[in-house]
């Protein structure tokens, strides 16, 4: 069996797991770790790993159902409509990732897991940022909790649309676009009850029943609290890193320091998620 062993990789969240591959076929005490792993740490870190579209899938399934995105924002594996390839090359930009983020939060059920599979890496480039939306929580004043305890918030797809549609890139074009959705600010966890901040600068719009610019200067603090230096793990990628993150507890930032004429090759899977609550 294999030796299953963490390194926690900051003090605000991910660790690295180490004594697995994920190709072979995992036993269920070992997938029920991982589990649990993801849950509490919120990021999972996997270096070294070699699979086929098919072994990505198979992994993804431990963690929910595999979807594809609603939007089609890029093209899929060939043959593989559950996988999404992020590109950059020389003539196709990769559609830039560079704003924090919680992914696809303005669906009804936004995804739970987001796995990454680095194929092709810029050296010493395009790291991944996280940061832990529980802790963020956490850190807020009794005053600011009590602020916010029942307050929604609207998330909307325009953001996308807008680079998407106006923008060169291997993103492609939105034409038939999802409404906006209202999600609590303050969500519980459903495994462990903990609650965790769940606005994010790319998708939410704005409060409900307030302005935009009203709405800036409550999410203002918020986000700065959330994205302080000590709250985040920020990922150098290897090629052969699968790193998963829980997009309920994290928001996480693509670092733009890369041009088109560094290759970037990356295999995304997410699993449905549930109605934040
Ligand atoms: C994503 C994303 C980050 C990256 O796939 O959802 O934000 O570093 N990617 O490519
Ligand atoms: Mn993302």
């Amino acid at each position: 069996m294999d030796e299953l062993e963490l390194k926690p990789s900051s003090a605000a969240l991910g660790v690295e797991v180490r004594g697995v591959e994920l190709s072979g076929a995992l036993d269920s005490e070992i997938a029920d770790r991982l589990r649990a792993a993801f849950v509490e740490h919120v990021v999972l870190v996997f270096r070294d790993q070699s699979l086929t579209p098919e072994g990505l899938l198979a992994f993804t399934r431990l963690f929910g159902e595999p979807m594809a995105h609603p939007l089609n924002t890029r093209r899929h594996l060939d043959g593989f409509p559950d996988i999404l390839v992020l590109e950059n090359r020389p003539g196709l930009p990769s559609a830039r990732n560079d704003y924090w983020h919680s992914d696809i939060s303005h669906l009804e059920r936004p995804p739970t897991a987001t796995l990454l599979y680095a194929r092709t890496v810029p050296e010493g480039r395009g790291d991944t940022m996280y940061c832990n939306m529980r802790r963020a929580y956490e850190a807020l004043s009794a005053g600011m909790k009590d602020a916010i305890a029942n307050l929604r918030a609207w998330h909307s797809p325009e953001a996308t649309i807008r680079r998407n549609n106006e923008e060169h890139n291997d993103g492609l074009p939105i034409v038939d676009p999802p409404p906006p959705h209202l999600h609590p600010v303050v969500r519980t966890h459903p495994d462990t009850g903990n609650r965790a901040l769940y606005i994010n600068p790319h998708f939410t719009i704005h409060f409900e029943d307030m302005t935009r610019e009203e709405s800036r200067t409550l999410m203002e603090p918020l986000i700065a609290q959330a994205t302080r230096p000590e709250n985040i793990y920020r990922h150098h990628w290897r090629e052969g890193d699968l790193v998963m993150w829980d997009n309920r507890s994290a928001m996480h930032y693509a670092v733009r320091d890369y041009d088109e004429t560094m290759p970037r090759l990356m295999w995304r899977t997410t699993t449905a998620g549930e109605v934040p609550a």
